[in-house]
């Protein structure tokens, strides 16, 4: 199987031969290695993005592919040409995968039955977000070795949150032990049957602490009553990252609300590995696009 369109339905095998892979990339002292010379991937975000969009563009120019940028603002999207028609427009014209990002859940998975190239998800609504589910396992594997037994609290918005999907489908099938922290109106019901919902004060205890960025743009009008409250209540601040027990890591997908769900300092402190995360999803989608289009 060349696409990814999420982690729920991947084996923990292929998650595993992934990171592998990630870790031989990562390894390599050479910035560009040209396996994809002759492959051409597009990436087509109908949804912005900062990290996603530039990791996927360094990662196929590291292994030397083609890239065309599609970018929705910028196109006939703009005169109302669908998605559909956007992708088979690329894929007449000899892309051999697409990287794509888009705001309404569930349309990825129809759209990946219609056309035949191979499809990555960079983010599917607040569906799943694979590739930032894998570059965070991979964050925690080199910390902790091992992904069994790590207690993972994912705090925050988890209502709108892609990454905390494809983090709890991966995660569990590697026996780790994941728990949500959230406000009543940010917990997902869809996914109560699967991780406990606990007070802060408990999700704090855990081995990872993953912090979610409260997504203003998906709310529902007055969903966040005020931030100050918000991060009085479910913030990672000053005082209780100083709580934290020594090997605790600290992540989050970002963007970040700095001082909001987390203080500005905690991103830069010792126990962050915010910046590092992003780093790994370079590596992680070599692995991925390597995968999608190698030949
Ligand atoms: N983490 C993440 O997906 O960031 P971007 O929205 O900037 O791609």
């Amino acid at each position: 199987e060349r696409s990814l369109l999420g982690l729920k339905e991947l084996s923990r095998n292929e998650i595993e031969s992934i990171l592998d892979r990630a870790h031989y990339w990562e390894s390599q002292p050479e910035k560009l290695v040209p396996v994809l010379q002759s492959r051409f991937a597009a990436n087509m975000f109908f949804e912005n993005s900062t990290r996603t969009r530039f990791s996927f563009e360094m990662a196929e120019k590291r292994l030397g592919a083609q890239v065309l940028n599609f970018s929705a603002a910028a196109s006939s999207v703009e005169k109302g040409e669908s998605i559909y028609d956007t992708v088979r427009t690329l894929e007449s014209m000899g892309i051999d995968a697409g990287v794509i990002r888009l705001k309404p859940a569930g349309v990825l998975q129809e759209l990946a039955e219609k056309v035949s190239v191979p499809l990555v998800n960079a983010g599917d609504g607040n569906n799943e977000h694979p590739t930032q589910a894998l570059l965070d396992l991979y964050t925690m594997r080199k910390t902790f070795g091992e992904l069994k037994g790590l207690r993972v609290s994912i705090i925050g918005d988890i209502l709108h949150s892609r990454v905390a999907r494809s983090n709890l489908w991966a995660l569990q099938k590697f026996g780790a032990k994941v728990s949500f922290c959230a406000p009543d109106n940010m917990q997902a019901p869809d996914l109560a049957a699967y991780a406990p919902y606990v007070p802060m004060q408990e999700a704090l205890q855990a081995d990872v602490v993953m912090m979610l960025r409260v997504q203003l743009e998906r709310h529902a009008e007055g969903m966040l009553r005020s931030a100050d409250e918000y991060r009085e209540q479910y913030g990672l601040t000053e005082k209780r990252a100083a709580n934290l027990k020594p090997g605790t890591i600290i992540m989050h997908p970002a963007p970040v609300n700095r001082n909001v769900e987390i203080d500005s300092a905690v991103v830069e402190s010792e126990q962050s590995r915010i910046f590092p995360q992003m780093a790994n999803g370079v590596p992680i989608r070599m692995a991925v696009m390597e995968r999608a289009m190698k030949l």
